[in-house]
């Protein structure tokens, strides 16, 4: 039994460390910029790295003090045009300034990566009545890239969200849309932020169709099970949870990917040239992958889009 055990281990573990991809793109990105959210850790750190890597500018966009890994990204990549801004998605005030000064001290936008994100939260609602994973997850980068897109249309830009095969276990209706529920359960609040990552594959499919024509392209991510602070902030707020906790404590430390590797995708979809022109895919392991069903249901996205457009009280001109 423990030599099955250990062989059904061994082969999960093979499987998943075979399985992941690492962009081969050489990309030089000298005289673009690119905005990432979410840059001060995990994942999207590890994004902003490698573009900074190749010569971009980086606009580092976080709700906490990034002064520490602007001066990192600094000290390895020995690129000095790293800006450090204030983005708290929490609030679409925040994202409505961030916007305005972007559009004022940037003359190009050719990254986009939509890439903030949390687990949970303890309170119900944002200061706008929005979810707080809801908001933080879908509505801010929603909010965000309508602000944006002026200055994406000037150059053959692409838009990165990233997404989760999460989304695979969501519950999403037009109603819940901005979960109304208090997440008094643990499998409400993981409910919560699968919603939100479907709803992000969903806006980026929608963002692709809008745009079509226009140069710019939008695609969405999947990096896999990665070993950040995400899953523990699951549980600091899931307190019910905790006895899982030395299991998924064990599941990262062993089998997950690293920061690094769950950039990889990301960085493909930005800067990959075998990408030009692709829009409205899902990318798993640098690898086009199949939806969720209700992604490719065009009514429901129809009226998703109209709602969130309400909810995030874009002005009729701002809308695409
Ligand atoms: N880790 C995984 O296994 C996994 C799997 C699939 C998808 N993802 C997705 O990958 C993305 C990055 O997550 P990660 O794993 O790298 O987690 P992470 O290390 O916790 O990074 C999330 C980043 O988002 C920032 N953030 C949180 N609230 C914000 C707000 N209100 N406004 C602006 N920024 C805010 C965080 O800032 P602080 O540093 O201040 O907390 C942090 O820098 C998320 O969208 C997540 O859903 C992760």
């Amino acid at each position: 039994m423990l030599a099955f055990l250990c062989c059904v281990v061994f082969l999960v573990y093979a499987f998943h460390r075979l399985t992941i991809a690492k962009t081969k793109s050489s990309t030089c990105l000298v005289g673009k910029t690119a905005i990432v959210t979410g840059a001060n850790s995990g994942i999207g750190y590890q994004t902003v790295l490698n573009l900074a890597s190749r010569g971009c500018r980086v606009i580092m966009a976080d709700v906490c003090d990034l002064t520490q890994s602007r001066n990192n990204v600094i000290k390895y990549t020995n690129n000095t045009n790293i800006v450090a801004k204030k983005l708290d998605l929490a609030s679409l005030q925040s994202i409505r300034d961030f916007a305005s000064e972007v559009a004022k001290t940037e003359s190009r936008l050719d990254i986009l990566v939509n890439n903030a994100g949390i687990s949970a939260s303890k309170s119900n609602r944002t200061e706008d009545g929005l979810n707080p994973v809801m908001q933080i997850n879908y509505f801010g980068h929603f909010l965000l890239t309508h602000l944006l897109i002026d200055l994406l249309k000037k150059s053959s830009s692409r838009i990165v969200f990233t997404s989760s095969f999460m989304s695979f276990f969501h519950n999403l209706t037009l109603k819940n849309l901005n979960y109304d529920a208090t997440p008094d359960d643990s499998i409400t609040a993981l409910r919560i932020y699968c919603n939100s990552k479907l709803a992000q594959m969903i806006a980026s499919d929608i963002f692709a169709s809008k745009l079509r024509g226009t140069g710019v392209t939008s695609n969405s991510v999947n990096p896999g099970i990665v070993r950040t602070t995400l899953l523990g902030q699951f549980f600091s707020v899931q307190t019910k949870l905790k006895p899982l906790r030395l299991f998924t404590d064990l599941y990262l430390r062993f089998m997950a990917k690293d920061p690094w590797e769950g950039s990889q995708v990301i960085v493909h979809c930005a800067v990959s040239k075998r990408l030009e022109g692709v829009s409205g895919k899902y990318f798993w392991d640098c690898m086009s992958a199949f939806k969720p069903s209700l992604a490719k249901d065009e009514e429901f996205c129809r009226k998703f889009w109209e709602k969130s457009e309400k909810f995030v009280k874009l002005a009729p001109e701002e809308r695409l």
